[in-house]
């Protein structure tokens, strides 16, 4: 099988399963109590939050909330800050935002928060002054670094300059949840007060995130418990998966300009060989865009059917729409984008890994050309 589903999931890289082991076995323990074999453990996710301070060039490690994952990343940063202090910010939102951040915004609306959602361009890309516009004293922003089905880079920090000065005491989240194995994502790149991460996109395990917060900023907690993380997520801690998470943060920063030229050189040579075989591709958005996404429509053939002669062919692929009882439902994302129904009926995201070379993405174009032919 030719995974091209990175954006979906990636397999754990070797190294992160090897530091992952001692927690699921000798160094088990609860990192809440007070025994040498929690403080194993305990000593292991106060180092990990050093590692991801440092990385993320956080001012302190109590500005790394480690989570279960992506979306509950989001929900804290986007409800945590929407509600925090007994307030009702206004949110300011994305169309094309992962649904994490889009539902939890339609929940804080649920709360009395005050929602606008602003819309992209037809690159799918969000512009500054739509921020600003829709921004007030107190609002707390969330754009998104780039997009997971379509690879549009956000003009980060663009935005947060715009929204900072489109009103006082703003707040700016962003999800950089397919954005960190590629392109820089620190503090400083992207001018955030908070950054969501997770584990699963970077050869890290599945359930295991994080948030940056700045050091000032107060979330109310999303989970209540046992008041882990300075009662800002509460559950005993993944400890393993922490650690994966961390480690598959340092391999991807080190290893990111390889991964830059390895993934564009096998995307590259998949989009040329296609065109050259069909005549010419189709791409949905422009640059910038991930090196990783190739998000492409094929004219008179429905994704859905295209996805699974894919998956005979040994391609695993993924589309933002889907069809369900005869009717097709639009991904919010193309739609968002102005895309006609044909337009999103017809698109494709193949996203590349570090397991994929350019014979890899010559291979892919061979076959997903064939199956195109067939298929008109
Ligand atoms: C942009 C983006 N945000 C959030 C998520 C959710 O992350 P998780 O799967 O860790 O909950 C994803 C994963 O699909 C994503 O692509």
């Amino acid at each position: 099988m030719l995974y091209l589903d990175h954006a979906a999931t990636t397999v754990v890289r070797p190294e992160v399963r090897e530091v992952m082991a001692p927690f699921a076995d000798e160094a088990f323990g609860n990192p809440s109590g007070i025994h040498g074999v929690s403080r194993r453990a305990k000593n292991a996710i106060e180092e990990a939050r050093e590692r991801a301070a440092a990385l993320l060039g956080a001012a302190k490690p109590l500005e790394i909330i480690f989570t279960g994952g992506g979306t509950e990343a989001d929900n804290l940063a986007v409800v945590g800050a929407a509600l925090a202090d007994g307030n009702r910010r206004r949110v300011v939102t994305s169309a094309i935002e992962h649904e994490a951040v889009l539902e939890s915004a339609r929940f804080a609306a649920r709360l009395g928060c005050e929602l606008r959602v602003v819309d992209v361009d037809a690159s799918g890309r969000v512009a500054p002054r739509e921020i600003a516009a829709a921004v007030g004293d107190g609002a707390v922003v969330s754009v998104m670094a780039a997009n997971n089905e379509t690879g549009a880079i956000q003009p980060l920090p663009e935005i947060a300059n715009a929204a900072r000065g489109a009103g006082r005491d703003v707040l700016v989240h962003t999800d950089a949840v397919q954005a960190f194995i590629s392109e820089e994502v620190t503090v400083g790149t992207t001018s955030a007060d908070m950054i969501s991460l997770a584990a699963h996109k970077l050869g890290g395990p599945k359930g295991a995130g994080l948030l940056y917060v700045r050091d000032e900023i107060t979330l109310e907690p999303v989970i209540h418990g046992g008041g882990q993380e300075l009662g800002r997520r509460s559950g005993t801690h993944n400890v393993a998966g922490i650690v994966g998470l961390v480690t598959a943060m340092e391999l991807s920063v080190a290893d990111r300009e390889d991964f830059r030229r390895r993934v564009r050189s096998a995307r590259d040579a998949f989009e040329e060989a296609l065109a050259a075989e069909l005549g010419a591709v189709e791409l949905t958005v422009n640059e910038p865009r991930l090196v990783q996404h190739s998000h492409l429509r094929f004219p008179g053939v429905l994704s859905e059917t295209l996805l699974i002669r894919l998956d005979q062919a040994g391609i695993a692929a993924a589309a933002g729409s889907a069809c369900h009882s005869g009717a097709i439902e639009m991904s919010h994302v193309l739609a968002a984008m102005g895309a006609s129904d044909a337009v999103a009926a017809e698109s494709v995201r193949f996203s590349f890994g570090w397991v994929n070379d350019v014979a890899d993405g010559a291979d892919a174009a061979t076959r997903v050309a064939a199956v195109v032919g067939e298929l008109r």
